[in-house]
C-alpha cells in the first residue's frame, strides 16, 4: 500500500509585500520535491477559519517568481483569536475561532503551517503554537524591515529601491523649481526605509521615528544649503516621524485590524511648516503603496527563495515553532516567540546613522 504523504500548508498574512510569491513558490516546490503535499490557505487566517484551502502543484506556482502581491490573497484584519462575526441584526462581534482553525487543520491532516507574515501574523502564529499546539514555521515579511531576530525581512530591498528612484526623480524637479521636495515613506514605527533610501537617494534631511526632530534644525539645513548656492533640498520623512515633544501623525483608525492605527500625514505637515517659516516653496509626495506593489528586486527574489526553501526544510526535519531568519548572510532559525516580540527600530548609534551624519545629512536633532 502506498505510504501516506506528509501534508503541510502555507499562508500569507498582513499587508502584501514584494517577494511573497517567490516565497510561496519556494515553499511549494521544496515540499513537492520531497514527496509531500502542500495546501495554500487563501486570504491569510481567514482561510483557516472558513475552510478555504487549495491543493498546490507545480502549475500553481509556475511563473510567479517575479510577480508582486500574493497568489494566495492576504488580509491584515482576520485574527482567529478575535474574529469579526456579523450577527443577524448587523452587529459585529469578535469571537474566538481557534476551534475552527484546529478543526480545519485536522480535516486536511496538516502536519504544520508555514506563516509568511510580519509581526501581526507571526504573533498569531506564535499564539497558535503556544496555546493550541499547532506546529508553525514563520517567514519574516515586511517592507518595513522592523522585525527583530533577523538582519533583513524580504520586501525591504524593493521598497527601498522604489523610494530611491522616487528621490532621483524628485531631485530633478526640485532643482528646476528651486523647491524643497519632501518624500513621505512607509515604515510604521521604524525608519529603515527612510534611512536607507535617504542615503541611497542623496537626501539632505532624513526624519525618522527614532530621532524626534526640531523644525528649526531642518530649516537651518535648508537655509545653509541656500546660502551655499543650492536652491533646492530633498527631505525624506518616515511616516512615523514626529517633532520633539509631539506625536506621530495618524492617518486613520482601522477597526478590527491587527494594527488599529495607520500612520500618515507628517510629510505634508513638514512641507506646510517649511513654507510658513521660509520663503521657499515646499511640496510633499507620499509614496504610499507603490512601495509594496509590483515586482521584487533580484535581491528580494533570492532572499525570498532562500527563506521559502529554509521554511519548508525546517518543516521536513520537524523543527517547529521557529522563524527563518538572516544572520551573517546565512539562513538560520530563531524561536518564533522571540521573533514576534517588539518591533525592531533603527539603533540611533548605528554605523549607518553615523555615515549619514558624516555626509552632513540633517536628522532634525
Ligand atoms: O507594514 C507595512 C505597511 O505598508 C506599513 O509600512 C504601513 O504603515 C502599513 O503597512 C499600511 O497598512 P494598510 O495596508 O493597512 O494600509
Amino acid at each position: 500500500m502506498a505510504q501516506k504523504k506528509r501534508r503541510f500548508a502555507v499562508l500569507t498574512g498582513g499587508g502584501d509585500c514584494p517577494g511573497l510569491n517567490a516565497v510561496i513558490r519556494a515553499v511549494v516546490k521544496t515540499f513537492l520535491q520531497n514527496d509531500c503535499e502542500v495546501y495554500g490557505v487563501l486570504n491569510g487566517f481567514n482561510g483557516l477559519v472558513n475552510d478555504n484551502l487549495q491543493l498546490m502543484d507545480y502549475a500553481s506556482v509556475s511563473g510567479i517568481l517575479p510577480r508582486g502581491g500574493t497568489i494566495l490573497g492576504t488580509t491584515n484584519r482576520d485574527n482567529p483569536f478575535r474574529f469579526a462575526v456579523e450577527k443577524e441584526n448587523g452587529e459585529i462581534v469578535y469571537e474566538d475561532m481557534r476551534d475552527k482553525v484546529l478543526e480545519n487543520l485536522r480535516k486536511y491532516d496538516i502536519e504544520a503551517l508555514v506563516v509568511i507574515g510580519g509581526d501581526g501574523s507571526l504573533n498569531i502564529g506564535a499564539q497558535l503554537a503556544r496555546e493550541c499546539g499547532v506546529k508553525v514555521v514563520g517567514v519574516p515579511k515586511t517592507i518595513d524591515n522592523d522585525l527583530p531576530c533577523t538582519e533583513r525581512t524580504f520586501g525591504f530591498d524593493t521598497a527601498m529601491a522604489m523610494a530611491t528612484e522616487a528621490l532621483d526623480r524628485l531631485h530633478t524637479t526640485a532643482e528646476s523649481h528651486h523647491r524643497v521636495m519632501i518624500l513621505e515613506v512607509m515604515g510604521r514605527y521604524a525608519g529603515w526605509i527612510a534611512l536607507h533610501s535617504g542615503i541611497a537617494g542623496g537626501a539632505d534631511v532624513i526624519l525618522l521615528p527614532e530621532i524626534p526632530y526640531k523644525l528649526d534644525k531642518v530649516l537651518e539645513k535648508i537655509q545653509q544649503r541656500k546660502q551655499a548656492g543650492k536652491n533646492f533640498s530633498i527631505v525624506v520623512v518616515a511616516e512615523g516621524a514626529k517633532p520633539e515633544g509631539g506625536e506621530m501623525s495618524v492617518a486613520r483608525v482601522v477597526k478590527g485590524s491587527f494594527e488599529p492605527i495607520r500612520l500618515g500625514g507628517i510629510g505634508d505637515k513638514v512641507a506646510r511648516e517649511i513654507e510658513e517659516r521660509t520663503e521657499i516653496e515646499a511640496r510633499c509626495t507620499v509614496l504610499g503603496y507603490l512601495q509594496r506593489g509590483g515586482s521584487p528586486t533580484a535581491f528580494d527574489r533570492v532572499l525570498s527563495t532562500r527563506y521559502g526553501v529554509a521554511a519548508a526544510e525546517a518543516c521536513l526535519r520537524g523543527e517547529y515553532n521557529v522563524m527563518v531568519s538572516l544572520y551573517h548572510d546565512k539562513i538560520v532559525t530563531v524561536y518564533i516567540q522571540k521573533a514576534a516580540s517588539k518591533p525592531q527600530q533603527v539603533p540611533v548609534d548605528s554605523e549607518i546613522i553615523r555615515t549619514g551624519r558624516q555626509l552632513g545629512i540633517c536628522f532634525g536633532d
